[in-house]
């Protein structure tokens, strides 16, 4: 397994270009199974995580052809012969029980693994089953999958949810484009992503209304054709590089990054003293000289704080002015990056959903374990203002989320390696 080696205390200069979302790809690839038309996503992200749903994608009988290195999908649902979405694969990558909601509307049955918990928690996928049955599915749980049958098709139906969750939201917003008559989802996230997913829908032909918003409105048609859409800026990715400055000193402009992206996020920024300018390229962040204040953080679904930058900007709090308080709403278990950074010296106190951290002059370089996606990322913002050499163990985290990120702190002045695991 890989690592990455990062020697701090270099200040950073430069441009960095964001990506397309992740979180945006990952729903807008299995809506081509709404469709027997080929769907094109342009600004895709080189991930592995995109490598794991084109598999998915392919094992059910799709077309999925990744040009100009990656950042050009051609999708096609045209060969589907598969509705099961097997264990092997879904147990990898949660957001693979995503072709549930267009398969149940595509062919009127589906049998999806249920994707079994992961380091952040136990991630169940209740208010998905729900909402869909909703819509007219019966679905059972049997020997570990999800068996869900539409008799009949899927009708259109109301939808409430307890709680905005982004990946039910998306399920159900794709099974509803293609069922009988009106549904309404009550509460349901509003998330840039899906805002994204509505957009390219529509482009397909989908009558959909409210999408950013707590409701949405949807009239079902008989069917989808194919579109061409762009993948939207990775808000988080964005957010993340933001903080690469305020940690490491320097100056760094975001190409692509756009301030309604990242609002609450920015807000946190300005409360800690951090300035951020919008430039006619995206967004540009500058810390010389004086540390950044302590803040206080609470995840929330968008437009609160999201909890994708949790672990990062813990990473910045570490070496803030003052002590902060950081409570973690969205996930059960999502602060295993505090132990790593107290290794390197940071000072965290962690009881529950709450991690207080009380900022210190330096961090120092160790050897540390990533455990998730963004406790990765945020070891190594910490190993950009630690002394020394920090080494990061098990990066393939890293690569599920975040394109050659020591190729991108490396352009803006970085020391960031990767080196092959033994
Ligand atoms: C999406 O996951 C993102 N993943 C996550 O990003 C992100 O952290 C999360 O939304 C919250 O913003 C993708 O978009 C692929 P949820 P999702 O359903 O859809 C509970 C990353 O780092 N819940 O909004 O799975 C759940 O357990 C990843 O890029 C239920 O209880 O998130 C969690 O505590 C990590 N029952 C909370 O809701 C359900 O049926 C948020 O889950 C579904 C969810």
């Amino acid at each position: 397994m890989d690592s990455i080696i990062v020697k701090g205390g270099t200040p950073l200069k430069g441009k960095i270009r964001i990506a397309g979302a992740k979180n945006a790809a990952l729903t807008l690839m299995p809506a081509t199974l709404l469709s027997e038309e080929p769907l094109t996503l342009t600004n895709t992200p080189r991930l592995s995580d995109i490598k794991t749903m084109t598999l998915l994608l392919q094992s059910l009988g799709a077309e999925v052809s990744a040009l100009h290195d990656g950042k050009v999908q051609v999708l096609s649902s045209h060969g589907l012969n598969s509705t099961t979405a097997d264990y092997e694969i879904v147990r990898k990558m949660r957001a693979s029980n995503l072709v549930l909601g267009p398969l149940l509307a595509r062919e009127g049955h589906a049998v999806v693994s249920l994707p079994g918990g992961c380091a952040i928690g136990a991630r169940p996928m209740d208010l998905h089953v729900t909402a869909l049955e909703a819509l007219g599915a019966e679905i059972e749980l049997k020997d570990g999958y999800l068996h869900a049958v539409a008799r009949g098709g899927l009708k259109g139906g109301t939808i409430d949810f307890r709680f905005a969750s982004v990946g039910a939201t998306e399920n159900a917003l794709m099974a509803a484009t293609l069922a009988k008559g009106t549904t309404v989802i009550n509460n349901a996230a509003r998330e840039p992503e899906i805002v994204d997913l509505a957009d390219c829908l529509r482009k397909m032909g989908a009558q959909i209304e409210g999408d950013g918003t707590t409701r949405i409105e949807v009239q079902g048609v008989d069917r989808l054709g194919g579109a061409t859409h762009q993948v939207v800026t990775d808000r988080i990715e964005l957010g993340t590089y933001m903080l690469a400055p305020v940690i490491a000193g320097g100056e760094v402009e975001c190409i692509g990054g756009r301030l309604s992206l990242v609002e609450s996020f920015v807000e946190k920024l300005h409360q800690a003293g951090v300035e951020v300018t919008e430039t006619a390229e995206g967004l540009k962040v500058a810390r010389n000289g004086d540390r950044p204040r302590a803040v206080d953080v609470t995840t929330e679904p968008f437009p609160g704080f999201p909890t994708d930058l949790q672990a990062q900007m813990m990473a910045m709090l570490c070496t803030a002015e003052g002590t902060s308080v950081l409570e973690e709403k969205i996930f059960e278990n999502r602060f295993m990056h505090a132990p790593e950074l107290v290794r390197m010296g940071a000072s965290i106190e962690v009881h529950g959903g709450h991690a207080t951290v009380h900022g210190v002059d330096r961090l120092k370089g160790a050897p540390v374990m990533a455990t998730d996606l963004r406790a990765s990322v945020s070891l190594i913002l910490a190993g950009l203002a630690a002394e020394g050499e920090t080494r990061v163990n098990r990066v393939y985290h890293l690569d599920r989320g975040y394109e050659h990120v020591e190729e991108k702190l490396g352009a803006v002045g970085a020391q960031i390696e990767r080196v092959a695991g033994e």
